[in-house]
């Protein structure tokens, strides 16, 4: 099957580049027997579009209403096969882990190496519960094993949480500091009373934006594991305190109000970008920056912007009336909580650039593809309709939105900017560098999350800020990049070009165009009136303006992404393969694209998908092409909207 996939791939590209790599990589693969014998039917292909042959419900007729034809049997299917069965919009994503929870076991480099520990460990943790075998330690206590700066407090915290006169008696305000857990946990990324972060050089402090805070309940159940036993007024007493204390710092007690409205008329208020550091910030961040082992010249150079003073100084204010205990007990649980990491996949996630930087050394990607080649196709998908629009569009509008100014060249260059940007943001030497010599433990799950956390803290300040969402930044564009060759990986090609290929049209902002939105939101006015009966009503009920605007920009990118599906496909040497094969599933390639779309939108709205959807499909001259309704049916209205758009 490998081998198959290699050659869907590497066919894809060799009409299109010329580069010597891939044509004698395509060489090599072609003498492969398996694909001489010209069959590209993977089993991930048929297994797609079996369900989506699946998911489909031919008893309902396409032309009455294409979207509850398109997702008829979604329930069924669901209940036969609930491990089989994804809902579709989500398999995207499901792919990445697939492959990711597959290949992890063969990272190679360095940082790969620590996620791989890192997902080994997180998994075996639950284990435990699977079997059926009780844990041999709770959550909670392997917390304490594990977590140095916890150990060294193991005998006292086994009694967390603690009420007053516990907390007396054992006279542990000598021991246990609420300033000190908080500040060691923050310097391992975890924050839980204050927000501090790094840019190059630049230090940001800011309260916290979502301080936990549930109801007494809540508290009460996430508490009965540690107060099982215990009499059931403990757990309340504890859990109210907390809840006290957690409704104070956010300012939702007007006790509180009136505290710091107090400070504010008998001390000057302070400056807005002026953080007064009482003892306890000041205690907090020395114990804070020692545990990240920052040089004083570090410090003393990094510029430092408290943000929101006012409402730190508020929570701080809070803090300082509360008695300690209540604070340990509060900042305990918050770690606590966080740590329990239920999806183990979220590793990923979480050190995304460790894991890009694996998988852009390509070690775990050599047996499918090569790298040429997947950057070579990467190259044809984006700047394929990037060529097609240049010159009808102006060159601002077009690189304005996917590419930074910098990059602008004549040729676009897809394949050399990408190993630009992995040189920096994935530059292996530095994060080897950063990220060697961690001193991780073995099978101490959360003991080296918190070492992998901290060490991403301590790079953020010697970093550049990035803003992994920022679709001009280098994180984004190599994510993009690295999605497009795991979804290609796991999926047919028409996948592509309904869910990526429409997304990157949908985004661009290419097709917004507001005479055209106009004209569309009075001829689909005018259609809702002309058609709109008691059994078409959940087509053709009367939209909003704010539906016209999606369903117009829908359906110019659809038509978009189709075009480039087929375009796609008139290039390719096993086009009449595809054919075949879904031919096979009586599908065509016609049609493929319309259900693909379709079924990404299964179970979720369907009163409001039902109506825009079809609304965009009826319109469509591709639509009636593909399903050829006749002319009483609700899906082929008997006068179109949008099909006289300029391009
Ligand atoms: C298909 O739709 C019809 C009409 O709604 C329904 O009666 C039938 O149960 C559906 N088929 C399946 C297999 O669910
Ligand atoms: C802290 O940094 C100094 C030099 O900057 C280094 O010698 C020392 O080993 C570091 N300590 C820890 C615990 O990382
Ligand atoms: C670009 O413009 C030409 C004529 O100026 C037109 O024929 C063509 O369809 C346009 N293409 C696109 C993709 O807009
Ligand atoms: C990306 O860069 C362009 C020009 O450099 C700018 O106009 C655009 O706003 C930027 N996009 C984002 C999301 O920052
Ligand atoms: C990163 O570290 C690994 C193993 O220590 C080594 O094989 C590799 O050459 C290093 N890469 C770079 C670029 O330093
Ligand atoms: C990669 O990192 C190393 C070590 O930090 C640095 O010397 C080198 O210049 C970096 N390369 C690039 C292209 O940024
Ligand atoms: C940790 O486990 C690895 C692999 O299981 C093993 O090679 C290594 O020696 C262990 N290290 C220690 C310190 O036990």
């Amino acid at each position: 099957m490998r081998g198959i996939l290699q050659f869907v791939f590497l066919a894809k590209v060799i009409h299109i580049v010329g580069s010597h790599n891939v044509r004698e990589s395509v060489a090599e693969v072609e003498s492969d027997s398996e694909v001489e014998s010209g069959q590209f039917f993977s089993h991930l292909y048929k297994s797609n579009l079996q369900q989506m042959v699946k998911i489909k419900n031919d008893s309902l007729d396409p032309c009455d209403d294409f979207y509850a034809h398109a997702c008829g049997n979604f329930e069924q299917t669901m209940e036969e096969d609930p491990d089989e069965t994804l809902p579709p919009y989500l398999y995207n994503k499901q792919d990445r882990m697939t492959f990711f929870s597959a290949q992890v076991g063969n990272f190679e480099t360095p940082p790969g190496k620590l996620i791989s520990q890192l997902y080994a460990e997180c998994r075996k943790r639950g284990e435990n519960h699977v079997f059926g075998v009780s844990p041999s330690r709770s959550h909670y206590g392997r917390l304490l094993e594990e977590i140095p700066f916890l150990a060294a407090h193991k005998e006292v915290l086994s009694s967390w949480p603690f009420l007053r006169h516990q907390w007396e008696r054992r006279h542990l305000n000598g021991q246990l500091n609420w300033i000190v857990l908080s500040a060691q946990l923050a310097a391992h990324g975890l924050p839980t009373l204050l927000r501090i972060y790094f840019a190059l050089e630049t230090i940001y402090v800011s309260p916290m934006e979502d301080l936990p805070c549930p109801s007494v309940d809540e508290f009460k159940s996430s508490l009965s594991d540690v107060l099982k036993g215990r009499h059931r007024q403990v757990s309340h007493i504890i859990a109210h305190e907390m809840r006290v204390l957690c409704r104070g710092m956010r300012g939702e007690l007007s006790l509180v109000r009136s505290l710091t409205s107090n400070r504010g008329t008998t001390t000057s208020k302070p400056r807005q970008e002026q953080l007064l550091l009482d003892e306890n910030t000041i205690d907090y961040f020395q114990i804070f920056f020692a545990a990240l082992n920052f040089s004083k010249e570090q410090l003393e150079i990094a510029r430092k912007f408290p943000l929101d003073v006012e409402k730190i100084s508020q929570a701080w204010d809070v803090l300082r009336q509360t008695e300690p205990r209540i604070v340990y007990n509060y900042v305990m649980w918050q770690a606590r909580e966080q740590l329990r990491y239920p999806d183990c996949y979220k590793i990923s996630e979480e050190f995304e650039r460790l894991l890009h930087s694996e998988y852009w050394q390509w070690h775990v990607l050599n047996s499918h593809l090569s790298r040429e080649v997947a950057l070579a196709s990467y190259q044809l998908h984006t700047t394929r309709f990037q060529k097609l629009r240049r010159s009808n569009l102006s060159r601002r509008d077009w690189f304005g939105h996917l590419w930074p100014a910098s990059v602008e060249k004549k040729e676009l260059q897809v394949a050399r900017i990408l190993q630009a940007h992995a040189q920096n943001y994935l530059n292996i030497t530095e994060l080897n560098e950063t990220y060697g010599n961690l001193g991780f433990v073995n099978n101490s799950f959360h003991g080296n999350l918190l070492i992998l956390r901290r060490a991403q803290l301590r790079h953020s300040f010697v970093s550049p800020y990035v803003d992994e969402e920022d679709v001009n930044q280098s994180a984004y564009f190599l994510r993009h990049f690295l999605h497009f060759v795991l979804l290609s990986l796991h999926r047919p090609t028409y996948h592509y070009y309904a869910t990526q290929g429409l997304e990157l049209w949908r985004q661009s902002r290419l097709l917004l165009d507001t005479d055209g939105r106009y004209s569309a939101m009075d001829c689909l006015e005018k259609q809702s009136f002309q058609n709109y009966n008691a059994e078409s009503a959940p087509i053709y009920r009367p939209l909003s303006s704010e539906e016209i605007g999606e369903i117009f920009h829908f359906y110019r990118s659809f038509q978009a992404s189709y075009r480039d599906y087929h375009f796609w496909l008139q290039g390719e040497r096993f086009a009449f393969a595809e054919t075949l094969v879904l031919q096979f599933f009586g599908l065509d390639p016609q049609k493929v694209p319309f259900y693909a779309v379709a079924q990404q939108l299964c179970n979720r709205q369907t009163e409001i998908f039902a109506a825009q959807l079809n609304r965009g499909y009826m319109n469509m001259p591709e639509f009636q092409n593909a399903f050829k309704c006749r002319t009483e049916k609700p899906m082929n209205p008997s006068s179109r909207c949008m099909i006289n758009m300029c391009e």
